[in-house]
């Protein structure tokens, strides 16, 4: 499902019956062995995560590819994630300019914040960069009471990172609720923040940068 988010086409996506998924196990334990890394546990926060601990692997996404450690290509999951990443950059009319059917990682990561965190309003690429294209959000771990993905209307691509979301006017704000099994992709320009996380228990999610190449 596509939708119209400010200036931005945000496309939105659930897998049917995602806490039955056959796989769903094994890549949680996989998720929580990449948390449990000392690289990861003994690394601050990054800087766009503030007022709760946070865990990313971004650091390391040269090492940790993240599609290929959960196996994307042979999985059910991670078949549908890699369709939808293409049919989100139809929708966004990359198709236009670039040659989708190359698509290629930039960075992949896993994300775990925890109580009373949240992420600041951020964007994945300024005006001019080359690449990332497009950013994908897949969450895997999402309580009650979660961080919901708020999008903010901000056109100055020369600001890489901003404020907290409650900080914006409500009417610069646009919420997507984080949800387990839901894809949101968005234009790596797209400029978004998190609420807070209120759960007591974390939350959960991959992200994927992909470039493509021109036509
Ligand atoms: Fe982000």
């Amino acid at each position: 499902m596509q939708q119209q988010v400010f200036n931005q086409t945000i496309c939105v996506y659930d897998f049917d019956d995602y806490a039955q998924l056959e796989t769903k196990v094994a890549m949680d334990n996989i998720l929580d062995e990449l948390f449990a890394l000392p690289e990861v546990i003994n690394k601050e926060n990054v800087d766009d995560a503030q007022g709760g601990r946070a865990f990313s692997t971004v650091h390391l996404s040269q090492s940790l590819v993240i599609p290929e450690i959960l196996n994307f290509k042979q999985t059910r999951l991670g078949v549908w994630i890699l369709r939808n990443l293409y049919q989100s950059a139809q929708a966004l009319g990359l198709d236009k300019t670039r040659n989708i059917k190359k698509m290629k990682y930039h960075r992949t990561w896993v994300n775990r914040m925890t109580k009373g965190c949240d992420a600041v309003a951020h964007r994945h690429a300024g005006e001019d960069w080359s690449i990332p294209h497009l950013v994908a959000i897949f969450y895997t771990q999402v309580p009650d009471e979660s961080a919901d993905l708020i999008f903010i209307d901000d056109d100055n691509f020369e600001l890489m990172r901003g404020a907290s979301a409650k900080e914006y006017p409500l009417d610069k704000q646009y919420k997507i609720a984080s949800k387990a099994g839901r894809l949101v992709c968005h234009d790596a320009k797209a400029f978004h923040a998190t609420s807070v996380h209120n759960s007591d228990l974390p939350r959960s999610c991959i992200i994927i940068e992909v470039g493509f190449p021109p036509r």
